[in-house]
């Protein structure tokens, strides 16, 4: 049986999500999956890959994900690996966007250069615009988060790890 960490950084529950469907769209007879955070005790040894995913904020991988993939990058360098990655840029799914996130990501690949994904999956997540300007909650408004996650995409993307990281 091959087995697959998925291993998250989170801060309001979106990337957990994703990682989690993720997870189950892996997991099946001849596959375990186990879905972790990067704050949990992870026996590398005993996975044969690994998916990991954090959201962006302020234009940044969150800092945790970013500590964890320092931290442990000579796992990485030797192990079959693909990130994904979650913000608000990614609404749209557009060239100009993706160079956008990629300019967000782009900090954390670089203090892991011998580290090779083999494929990064940018998805969007959810915004809620008063968590970002909490000031504006003084006008009244109520919190209108929206919702930008395609399940389809990240399920599709999921099934081609599987290809990917176990062949
Ligand atoms: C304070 C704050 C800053 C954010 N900054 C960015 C950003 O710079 N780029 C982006 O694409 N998304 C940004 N987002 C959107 C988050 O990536 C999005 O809400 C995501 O769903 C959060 O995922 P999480 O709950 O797994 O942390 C920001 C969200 C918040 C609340």
């Amino acid at each position: 049986m091959k087995k697959i960490a998925i291993i998250y950084a989170s801060r309001t529950g979106t990337s957990e999500m994703i990682a989690k469907e993720i997870g189950n769209t892996l997991r099946d007879a001849n596959t375990k999956v186990d879905v972790k955070t990067v704050l949990d005790d992870i026996d590398f040894d005993y996975y044969d890959a690994f998916i990991i995913g954090s959201s962006v904020r302020l234009m940044k991988v969150l800092g945790e994900a970013d500590g964890f993939l320092t931290k442990y990058k000579h796992i990485f360098e030797q192990k079959p690996v693909s990130f994904f990655f979650i913000g608000i840029t990614m609404d749209k799914d557009t060239p100009q966007r993706r160079d956008r996130m990629m300019e967000f990501i782009n900090p954390t690949l670089k203090r892991i250069p011998l580290v090779s994904p083999i494929d990064i999956g940018l998805f969007a997540g959810i915004i809620n615009i008063y968590k970002i300007f909490p000031f504006l909650k003084l006008f009244g408004l109520k919190e209108a988060p929206k919702d930008y996650k395609d399940w389809d995409k990240i399920r599709e993307w999921a099934r081609i790890q599987k290809k990917l990281l176990l062949r």
